[in-house]
């Protein structure tokens, strides 16, 4: 049997290669960055599996020129970059890698809570720029204090309910805001109470984002919402950029709508040098890292190898992103190997 053709856009960490040779014929673009849209097209003529990122845009017209192809696997748990419904008519298994990220990106969001209430970036400019001539002044680069404080979290999936386990250490009341609910056993372990939106943006210290950008979540957060914000208050987003209006947020932390921000995904990636955030202080800025560990990174590369391999094998994958699939094409269709 002939083996199938996959092509990964991308060089990973180990030890995804040994998966998926295990299997298959396997191809990696060798760029540092993407490949182009020309180069993917003419890549994915001949082939049974991809695994893609979040850069590589996966639409109809791609699966269109790819006749024989069977899995898209992305390394990232968003997959607003891969048209799903496209892919589920073409019998076109796709699959994603969440639950490996979660506490990296936990880890970040916080990491990016402290980074802005304590001011660590400014302090850091300050300091290698010269500036610092007073050895302590007691007015000097105050922060606010996270402790005690309230957290409201937008979306407590898998990430958004991480953060609240961490925001326990700090003794912080929890807020959040869901169009799932969970149980209230639920509730009750993270300890968080729901809030409707509007009420958790007015409530909240700190306002951490964490849903997946879908029609309904696109510039969910805009100059209305960030309006209801405190002063004092804080924003972090780690999903998507898109689910902020980064023109409002910038206007809001230029007005002082808000006291800062800590942002690590951009409407535009990478970041236009024109992006008016680019020019003020009170925002910490990350170039989307926050799954960047050598730990999340290598499971996240292992278990998108897995995904594919699994249907070559005409095995259920691990993580299957649209289950109807199974209708237009049962995974022993799927088989390669
Ligand atoms: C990263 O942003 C991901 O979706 O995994």
């Amino acid at each position: 049997m002939v083996r199938p053709k996959v092509f990964v856009t991308r060089r990973l960490l180990p030890p995804y290669l040994e998966v998926l040779r295990e299997a298959c014929d396997v191809e990696v673009y060798p760029g540092e960055g993407p490949p182009s849209r020309m180069e993917l097209m003419e890549k994915v003529k001949g082939l049974d599996g991809l695994l893609c990122l979040l850069t590589d845009k996966i639409d109809g017209e791609l699966m269109d020129a790819a006749p024989k192809l069977v899995v898209v696997s992305t390394m990232s748990v968003g997959y607003e970059h891969v048209d799903v419904p496209e892919a589920t008519k073409r019998g076109i298994y796709v699959t994603y890698t969440p639950g490996v990220l979660t506490e990296a990106t936990a880890d970040f969001a916080w990491t990016l809570l402290m980074t802005a209430a304590r001011r660590i970036t400014e302090a850091d400019r300050f300091i290698r720029a010269r500036q610092w001539k007073i050895g302590w002044i007691p007015t000097f680069m105050l922060g606010s204090g996270v402790y005690g404080k309230t957290l409201g979290i937008i979306g407590i999936g898998r990430i958004g309910a991480a953060l609240a386990l961490r925001a326990k250490g700090f003794g912080m009341r929890c807020l959040y805001y869901d169009i799932f609910k969970p149980p209230s056993e639920r509730e009750k372990e993270l300890g968080v109470e729901y809030r409707p939106l509007d009420q958790l943006l007015k409530e909240a210290d700190f306002v951490s984002i964490h849903v997946a950008l879908t029609k309904e979540t696109y510039h969910m957060i805009g100059e209305k919402e960030l309006r209801l914000m405190k002063p004092t208050a804080y924003l972090i987003n780690t999903a998507r950029g898109a689910v902020v209006d980064e023109k409002a947020l910038a206007k809001a932390l230029k007005e002082k709508w808000i006291t800062a921000a800590g942002i690590d995904v951009f409407e535009k990636e990478p970041i236009d040098p024109e992006n008016p955030l680019l020019e003020l202080d009170n925002v910490v800025l990350a170039p989307h890292i926050a799954s960047a560990t050598m730990e999340a990174r290598s499971k996240m590369a292992e278990v998108a190898a897995k995904n594919v391999v699994a249907v070559l094998k005409g095995e259920m994958p691990p993580f299957l992103v649209n289950p109807d699939v199974l209708k237009v094409r049962p995974l022993d269709k799927a088989r390669r190997v």
